[in-house]
């Protein structure tokens, strides 16, 4: 796929009808030879439209009107490539949690959580926020997830979490003004729910702060799993973090997770895990996967916004 084309591709399946400037900023970046010349000369994870516009915002750029857009990010150039070369994606969103809820508690309890990819560790705390699945709420916590959930059976409660620990390669710390202000600039710029949810989240983490291991998810996920209680339900899980790893280390880690005791729970967009005989998505835009052990349940919104249970 060339730059352009991941432009086009964005803007019709992540931003359409989820964030109105993204969607304008991704057509116009589509269109601009002169900005697409200078994104190629980047390494291809580093020209994604996310990655860009989080930067541009966060250097304080206009992303609300494309043509001030194009000029902005022309004329501060040296300081947009040295973002973008030293920072990655690492949107950390609590509302996946609602994705996973019922299959965490569906699990035997109590559960030792170990997220690979995890961020900031916001997606660790599912026993301390609130859902909403359309009238049936489950836990009284904060941040209350909303998410509209279809052919579901919610849970009846929340998880009990005994351990939770996080691996990532660059674990952000929520106590950090800087990475929170990262955090914050992944934020899509409509998203005002996104950010308050973001700030209600992040207070959980402070006031607990997980176990967060700077590593690999494939080198350092056995000696990290050797740390969980043994008398606990061990549950690795990521989401929306494979389509960042190489082909080859995906089914290494799929390998190795498949030797682990205990429980694999996957959240991916379809592609990434290369699933059999899936149902048709709800919809045209982009949906993960949520699986437990290698078996597909439901079709996610990225966001963690709706859910769809397989028949
Ligand atoms: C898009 S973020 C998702 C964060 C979190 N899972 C969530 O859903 O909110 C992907 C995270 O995966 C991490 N990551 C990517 N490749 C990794 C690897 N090989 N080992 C560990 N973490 C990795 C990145 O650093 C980043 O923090």
């Amino acid at each position: 796929m060339t730059t352009a084309e991941a432009y086009v591709e964005f803007g019709r399946r992540e931003a359409r009808g989820v964030s109105p400037s993204y969607e304008r900023l991704s057509a116009a970046v589509a269109h601009d030879e002169s900005l697409l010349t200078l994104l190629d000369g980047l390494p291809p994870a580093k020209r994604q439209p996310n990655l860009l516009f989080s930067v541009v915002r966060w250097l304080g750029g206009p992303v609300d009107d494309p043509a001030a857009f194009h000029d902005f990010t022309m004329t501060h150039w040296p300081a947009v490539k040295a973002e973008l070369l030293t920072r990655a994606t690492q949107t950390n969103e609590a509302g996946r949690c609602a994705v996973l809820l019922p299959v965490l508690a569906a699990l035997p309890q109590p559960l030792a959580l170990l997220e690979v990819g995890a961020s900031a560790g916001l997606c660790l705390y599912p026993d301390r926020y609130a859902y909403r699945y359309g009238k049936h709420q489950v836990g009284a916590g904060e941040p209350v997830l909303e998410c509209a959930a279809a052919g579901l059976v919610p849970p009846a409660r929340v998880p009990r979490v005994v351990w939770r620990a996080g691996l990532d390669l660059n674990p952000l710390d929520v106590t950090d003004p800087d990475d929170v202000s990262w955090l914050d600039a992944l934020i899509w710029p409509e998203h005002a729910h996104r950010r308050s949810r973001l700030r209600a989240a992040a207070a959980v983490a402070a006031a607990d702060p997980p176990l967060l291991v700077r590593g690999d998810l494939v080198d350092d996920l056995p000696a990290l799993a050797a740390r969980a209680p043994a008398d606990a339900t061990l549950v690795v899980f990521h989401t929306s973090v494979l389509y960042q790893v190489p082909p080859p280390r995906r089914e290494a880690f799929v390998r190795l997770v498949g030797e682990l005791p205990g429980h694999w729970v996957a959240n991916e967009a379809p592609e990434v895990l290369g699933y059999d005989g899936l149902p048709d998505p709800p919809t045209d835009a982009l949906h993960n996967v949520l699986a437990l052990d290698g078996r597909p349940l439901a079709w996610a919104r990225g966001h963690g916004q709706a859910m769809t249970w397989f028949g």
